[in-house]
């Protein structure tokens, strides 16, 4: 290879990383300043020199979240905002509790990769590739089974057994984001005009409208 060439495959490569963690860190951490109205793409650093244990520190993920809702589940994340010692660090997790047959209903993280392992019961669970395949990988897991969400790819879990199911996941960001499919495209707000959802999803808009009114 011609230095030219080592040097673009190390520019690419470099981006490449870039685009699929967080930013490395320049310090040992920052933890996150929530009094701070400075608007970085994070959160500022707390005074170093101020920091205690508990900024490093969330409790309370032995607690079941309460699942008596319309798809049967609960996360319980603990990303920045909660404990605010992830600030920049590029990791998180949550908890997620399922009701017998609950779902996590389809989503996706805009930025983060997810490893989920079950804790208790047994889990369905499955992501979408992308165009123009968009092909259906799907599995269930049973206790002590781990599986992976590639960032971006829509995915979810259900329970699959009689009983509730518990799982934890760890997310390649502070602060992943979730983009809950039925969510964001018949609950935007304002919402997205009925028409457009007619034709994208080739229904009656009848069929639109009830669908925004649930959302
Ligand atoms: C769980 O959530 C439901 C619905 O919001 C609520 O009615 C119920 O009181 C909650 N249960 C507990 C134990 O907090």
């Amino acid at each position: 290879m011609s230095n030219k060439l080592i040097i673009l495959s190390v520019l690419a490569l470099s981006f490449a990383c870039l685009a699929l963690a967080e930013p490395t860190p320049l310090q040992d951490f920052c933890v996150a300043d929530t009094s701070s109205s400075v608007k970085v793409n994070g959160a500022a650093c707390k005074n170093p020199m101020q920091v205690q244990a508990e900024d490093f520190s969330f409790s309370g993920l032995h607690i079941m979240g309460n699942t008596s809702n319309a798809v049967g589940s609960k996360v319980t994340p603990v990303f920045a905002t909660q404990l605010p010692g992830l600030n920049t660090l590029g990791i998180s997790m949550v908890r997620i509790d399922y009701a017998p047959w609950g779902q996590n209903p389809p989503h996706t993280h805009p930025r983060a990769t997810e490893i989920l392992t079950v804790l208790e019961g047994s889990l369905q669970v499955g992501f979408v590739t992308s165009n123009p395949d968009n092909r259906f990988i799907t599995k269930v897991l049973q206790k002590g089974d781990v599986f992976v969400f590639p960032v971006g790819l829509v995915h979810f879990q259900r329970n699959v057994g009689n009983g509730y199911a518990t799982a934890i996941a760890a997310l390649s960001s502070q602060n992943p984001g979730a983009i809950t499919i039925a969510n964001a495209v018949f609950g935007a707000n304002p919402p997205i005009s009925s028409d457009i959802l007619a034709r994208a999803f080739q229904v009656d808009k009848s069929v639109v409208d009830e669908l925004q009114a649930k959302f």
